[in-house]
């Protein structure tokens, strides 16, 4: 036995080495981790439990069946973080450039496989050359498996991508359908063609970083949702994403612990909205008042920037917010907004994370560059989103809720749960000068003083309608409230809503205009 057991050890000490020392330092020099050393840094300590480490490949193409690494390119296996169960894989780039073999592919659909049965996330992490040439269609088989595992795993089982290395061609697909991408900057790319076949095809230049680095996906495509300096804050950032979602859907997200026997309200606030309704403030500073320790884990915070999505926390129950931004384009939702809102609301819905919405909103954006590019089928994504969506919704209306964004902003018309108002805020139809100019056109026309006359409307319709009052009148909102109260009034609304029970008829799917 003694034999056997040192022939056991020496082959797992083999394994661990991956492609070798040499390749190591090669991954080393490049500002990169190894496949192993990404892990030990994601999970807790000591918690990770591998599977299939004395996998090979099978192939004889090209002299390979001379060459055959244990574990053939990608790490799997269960872990905790922060004590919760997860799957991860770590695609090695030191083993033929981490490329996807049938062997590799297999190894993440049993992982893949085995998560959706015991109901936990996986968490993917790519550095790979993409499909293994040597291998040929095998490879791209291997790759569909893959697709159509985090197919059916979404919505089912939460799927992060973290990208640390080359991810090109098809290969981009599994992480575009996951649920969260993560990327660091300058050693990890991603595009469908690279900047070779783009020069061909459309004679641009363009730099590997600049046609899918970090920044471009952060900020440009919206592909990621996080964009950091290194491998070490991807993985922190991971740690942090884990930490506020269930572990399936039929879970719930993590409660921490909180002390109700506290003073809630925030003095802040009642001073907050400045008097000129036109004059921008930073959304972002009342969520900081809002959230338990001020914590945001803002996801997408430099793609469509005129809306925040993010994570947080409210008496300890875990939270999605979306809010507009007034500080950037005026709060407005135009396409890539719409997109954005969308797709967190659906991740939230999915799984069981209440919804606080934070409204100012002059409307939807005008133009015929957000006309073109389909405003109406993308702003329906929005819609359609806050609609359907069935966890606790709740929603405090600062300033303006003008419009279809009125309604779209999770109105209480959608079924938002509970719908607050501030004193500032202004609800209609449209903003007091557009609304003017279209219902007292001819009388401002036929004015002796046009000008007067029209600020003399202005001011009756600001009296009027620029209030939250007649909204309150039909009980449009639930409530006005004094923003200082506002932290109390959502710990007891989402304390309540703990035990909300609502469902969507029964179908096979929607049709959502995707
Ligand atoms: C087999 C590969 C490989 C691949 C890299 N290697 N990519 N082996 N199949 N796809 C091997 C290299 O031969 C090399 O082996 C080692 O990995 C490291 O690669 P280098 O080129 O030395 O590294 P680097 O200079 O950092 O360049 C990395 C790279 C480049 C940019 C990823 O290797 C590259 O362009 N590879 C090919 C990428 C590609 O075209 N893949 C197919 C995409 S299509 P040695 O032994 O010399 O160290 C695709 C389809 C998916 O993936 C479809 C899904 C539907």
């Amino acid at each position: 036995m003694k034999e056997k057991i040192e022939h056991l050890e020496k082959l797992k000490k083999k394994a661990l080495k991956g492609g070798g020392e040499d390749k190591i330092k090669v991954q080393h020099e490049k500002g990169k981790l190894t496949a192993r050393e990404r892990v030990e840094l994601l999970v807790d300590k000591g918690s990770f439990d591998e599977l299939d480490m004395l996998v090979t490949h099978r192939t004889n193409n090209f002299g390979l069946n001379d060459n055959k690494i244990l574990g053939d390119g990608v790490i799997t296996g269960f872990a905790r973080i922060n004590e919760r169960p997860v799957a991860v894989y770590s695609q090695d780039f030191t083993v033929f450039g981490g490329s996807l073999s049938e062997a590799h592919a297999e190894k993440i659909c049993k992982l893949m496989d085995m998560s959706m049965k015991m109901g936990i996330p996986v968490i993917g992490l790519n550095d790979s050359g993409g499909a293994r040439i040597q291998e040929g269609v095998v490879s791209l088989g291997g790759y569909a498996d893959i697709f159509l595992r985090n197919t059916l795993a979404s919505g089912v089982i939460p799927q992060i991508s973290a990208i640390l290395g080359p991810c090109a061609g098809g290969a981009v697909y599994s992480p575009a359908i996951t649920d969260f991408i993560v990327m660091a900057k300058n050693t990890s790319h991603m595009f469908v063609t690279g900047p070779n076949v783009v020069k061909t095809v459309t004679h641009e230049n363009v730099s590997f970083e600049e046609l899918g680095g970090a920044i471009t996906h952060s900020t440009k495509s919206g592909v990621a949702h996080f964009a950091f300096d290194n491998e070490i804050e991807v993985l922190e950032c991971i740690r942090k994403l884990v930490d506020y979602i269930p572990l399936n859907w039929k879970d719930q997200p993590p409660i921490k612990e909180f002390n109700f026997d506290q003073d809630f309200s925030i003095p802040e606030l009642d001073s907050i909205i400045p008097e000129n309704p036109n004059k921008p403030y930073d959304m972002k500073s009342i969520i900081h008042h809002l959230v338990d320790n001020g914590e945001f884990l803002e996801i997408h915070e430099n793609f469509a920037e005129n809306l925040i999505v993010g994570f947080a926390r409210i008496s300890g129950l875990s939270i999605g917010i979306v809010a507009n931004q007034p500080s950037v384009l005026a709060g407005v939702l135009d396409i890539n907004a719409s997109i954005k809102g969308a797709r967190f609301i659906r991740f939230c819905d999915a799984f069981n994370i209440p919804l606080l919405v934070l409204e100012d909103v002059p409307g939807f954006m005008p133009g015929t560059e957000q006309e073109w590019n389909g405003i109406i089928r993308n702003g329906a994504k929005l819609l359609f989103a806050f609609c359907e969506a069935t966890v606790p919704k709740v929603t405090v209306i600062t300033r303006k809720a003008y419009g279809g964004a009125y309604d779209v902003m999770n109105s209480k018309h959608i079924r938002g749960d509970f719908n607050f108002a501030w004193p500032s805020a202004e609800i209609a139809v449209m903003g007091p000068k557009g609304a003017v100019e279209i219902i007292f056109n001819k009388e401002i026309k036929k004015a002796k003083n046009p000008e007067k006359e029209l600020e003399k409307k202005l001011a009756e319709y600001i009296e009027k309608f620029a209030n939250p009052y007649i909204a309150a009148e039909r009980g449009y909102v639930d409530d006005v409230i004094v923003p200082s109260a506002t932290r109390t009034k959502l710990i007891n609304a989402f304390q309540l809503l703990r035990s909300k029970v609502d469902a969507n008829p029964k179908k096979k799917h929607n049709t959502m205009p995707v």
